[in-house]
């Protein structure tokens, strides 16, 4: 078994890969092999709306994409960390999302199968720096239909608010005891503790 952390935020060691590295711990506890990707570290073109992979399903963008398109699909479960800006996704993160377009259609259009019998999961991390009551509502709808193109369940979320400065969240060690057990449960959903 096998999980795949995605890091969303352009800045390194800091808040949401704090939380995500405490996640993939968790996950590690469990005995489960983990694999963290930086997108600050891949080159990712945004989605040009070609529709090439109205054809087979196939992005037509050679980029990093075709590398992360066999991550995401191969994953048991994934762990996708973004902060939010201007209440969504880094636009980094986002263009993940608009790429995973050639997986919605291969899934909704021409009814190809992006995964086999396996169940595989997905969680949400995020953090904010404001206490909106709102803030990641639009986050996390956009996360449930990148989870539904990539043939994987939303399984739950850890969205933390007032948290602005970098690495920021080592203050709190609830969140990252929370952090944590999500990377526990999410490969173990029967874990409590
Ligand atoms: C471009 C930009 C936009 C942001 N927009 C929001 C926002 O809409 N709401 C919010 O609560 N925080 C916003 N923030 C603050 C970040 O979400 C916050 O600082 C977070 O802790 C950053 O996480 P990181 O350290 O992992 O990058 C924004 C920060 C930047 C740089």
């Amino acid at each position: 078994m096998k999980v795949l952390g995605i890091m969303g935020s352009p800045r390194r060691h800091s808040n949401t890969e704090i939380l995500l590295d405490s996640a993939l711990a968790g996950v590690k506890e469990m005995g489960v092999e983990v694999e963290k990707v930086a997108v600050s570290e891949l080159k990712i073109h945004p989605c040009m709306e070609i529709y090439a992979c109205r054809k087979e399903g196939i992005c037509s963008i050679k980029d990093d994409m075709q590398w992360l398109y066999g991550k995401l699909l191969e994953a048991d479960h994934i762990l996708f960390a973004s902060p939010m800006f201007f209440y969504g996704l880094t636009s980094q993160a986002k263009a993940i999302v608009d790429r995973c377009q050639a997986l919605w259609v291969r899934k909704h259009i021409l009814g190809m199968g992006t995964e086999n019998s396996r169940i595989r999961r997905g969680v949400f991390i995020s953090v904010g720096a404001t206490q909106g009551e709102k803030l990641f509502d639009g986050a996390v709808l956009t996360v449930k239909y990148f989870f539904d193109a990539v043939g994987v369940k939303y399984a739950g979320d850890l969205l933390i608010r007032g948290i602005e400065y970098e690495a920021q969240i080592r203050d709190h060690a609830m969140a990252l005891q929370d952090a944590f057990r999500l990377g526990q449960q999410l490969v173990c959903p029967d874990t409590t503790q």
